[in-house]
């Protein structure tokens, strides 16, 4: 057994205010928060916190471990990929439940249950669907039962992934119903599909020809076609990966118009332009082939404000980094390189480079979008999110004063490429704590496999708070496409006129 914590002298930051506080953990659990000198613990091992902020650790909303994707199996299983994301300061993520040949997707959740026996932190899932029938919607309702609240819908990848609108406007009718959140992939698949063919009879088969195919109002229209069916199934909404101003700016009106809309972006949006792509070096530039693309500084610049001011709601990673010999498998066509960056590490660090060394944000909103929206949004709190008596102790330190250069040759991921090389940032993750354990004290890892916990998440949380209303409301005035549309309605409608 661990030894209690006694963390004195730091400043704790959660998503609603900064103090001057000390911190006791035992057992797992936050035990005591308190003005600093106030706590007593005789027996507890004392952390010197001064000069350092103590933090919720991170939630990565997004991540693809130990997956197949495009035929490759990605170098990070649930061991590498997770020790890595606690050296980066990330103490839970959601992983991608990618189906299975033949799509049993309660058979392919099994497969990935499997996988994560050998975590080494906390970990939930969102279960990716593509395709339906009776079968798809009773396993929806089973896995809601063992407490998965999330599903994920690709708009894009033609002939493989992509799923129709009839299916969309189905399935999120379905997550309406079992209290879910629907996830979607944003961009327009079949423009997508055309435009590649349309580049590689040209003759442009080079990673920028990636780049070309997917530009941004390909992303923002199919942002506002989610937005759209979400709308008409009066369900919350969740669009991952949002990299371009379009795509956020629909998010922010709909959000305006009162709907459920998350924005989540993520570390590559915020902290890198596409024009390392346009290198004439095919090793270089393969490294930055995701989907949605990477894209210009002006499309950064307005993503990272966004994330600050409050238009997106959080960040994550999409982690799905890939070795160089696998990206080498695009050199024939862009079309066969594996799609997906690295970021579980290094997400926390370039967030508070974008945010807090920029001047956009404060320590609290750093907290927000790095880990309290996420607890929120997939019901996981107050257990993850918030430093608080009771809450899990998944904490970390941060030096806002120490220096590091991020680099392939120090992270911990398995991939031999970081598409943040030779990044400078100031502010560093100094320690570690999760489950109430020092799991990295600044430069090693102490971790054990196995001790990750699988997190179930209940249906019907916030987001869904005031749903009810929206639809009597809509009821009561005959909103065409209300959910109950009802005949003697329509004759006293006509009536009236
Ligand atoms: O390029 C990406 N993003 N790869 C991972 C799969 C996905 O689309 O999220
Ligand atoms: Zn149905
Ligand atoms: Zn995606
Ligand atoms: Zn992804």
């Amino acid at each position: 057994e661990a030894s209690a914590l006694h963390l004195k002298g730091g400043v704790v930051v959660n998503a609603d205010q900064e103090t001057l506080a000390d911190l006791l953990i035992d057992n797992g659990k936050v035990l005591e928060v308190g003005p600093p000198g106030s706590l007593m613990a005789p027996d507890a091992e004392v952390i010197d916190a001064s000069g350092k902020y103590i933090m919720p650790g991170g939630i990565d909303t997004h991540t693809h471990l130990d997956s197949l994707f495009m035929g490759q199996n990605t170098p990070d299983d649930f061991f590498s990929g997770q020790a890595a994301a606690l050296a980066g300061g990330t103490t839970c993520h959601l992983d991608m439940v990618m189906p299975q040949k033949g799509g049993d997707i309660l058979g392919g959740y099994a497969r990935y249950r499997e996988a994560a026996k050998r975590s080494v932190m906390d970990y939930s899932f969102h279960i990716v669907i593509t395709h339906w029938n009776d079968q798809v919607e009773e396993a929806m309702g089973k896995l809601v039962e063992q407490g998965l609240q999330s599903f994920k819908f690709f708009m894009a990848y033609k002939g493989k992934l992509q799923v129709s609108d009839e299916l969309l406007a189905h399935a999120f009718r379905r997550c309406r119903q079992l209290g879910a959140i629907p996830l979607v992939h944003a961009e327009n698949g079949d423009a997508i599909d055309k435009e590649q063919q349309r580049l590689i009879k040209a003759g442009i088969t080079g990673p920028e020809g990636h780049q070309l195919s997917r530009p941004p109002i390909v992303e923002e229209e199919a942002t506002f076609r989610a937005v759209m069916f979400a709308n008409l199934a009066n369900v919350p909404l969740f669009v991952v990966h949002v990299m371009s101003r379009g795509a956020m700016e629909v998010i922010a009106k709909a959000r305006t118009a009162g709907q459920r809309v998350i924005g989540e972006t993520l570390a590559s949006a915020i902290g890198l332009n596409q024009s390392l792509i346009w290198s004439s070096d095919f090793t270089t530039a393969s490294k930055f082939v995701m989907s949605p693309p990477i894209r210009t500084e002006e499309h950064r610049l307005a993503v990272r404000a966004g994330l600050a001011g409050g238009a997106l709601q959080l960040v994550a990673t999409d982690h799905c980094g890939w070795t160089s010999a696998q990206k080498a498998l695009g050199r024939e066509s862009f079309l066969k390189m594996p799609n997906g960056v690295n970021g579980i590490e290094e997400r926390m660090h370039v967030a508070w480079q974008q945010l807090i060394n920029s001047g956009l944000a404060s320590p609290s909103r750093f907290v927000e979008v790095t880990s309290t929206a996420a607890a929120k949004v997939f019901n996981l709190y107050p257990q993850k999110g918030v430093i608080q008596a009771g809450a899990d102790a998944d904490v970390i330190l941060l030096d806002p004063n120490a220096e590091h250069t991020i680099s392939a040759s120090s992270h911990h991921s398995k991939g031999d490429i970081n598409i943040f090389e030779g990044n400078k940032i100031r502010g560093k993750v100094v320690m570690t704590i999760s489950q109430g354990k020092v799991v990295w004290d600044g430069s090693s890892l102490h971790v054990q496999r196995g001790a990750g916990r699988f997190l179930p998440r209940p249906a019907f949380g916030d987001l869904y708070k005031g749903l009810d209303e929206r639809d009597a409301i809509r009821s009561a005035e005959m909103y065409p496409y209300g959910p109950v549309p009802v005949k003697r309605d329509l004759a006293a409608l006509h009536a009236k006129q």
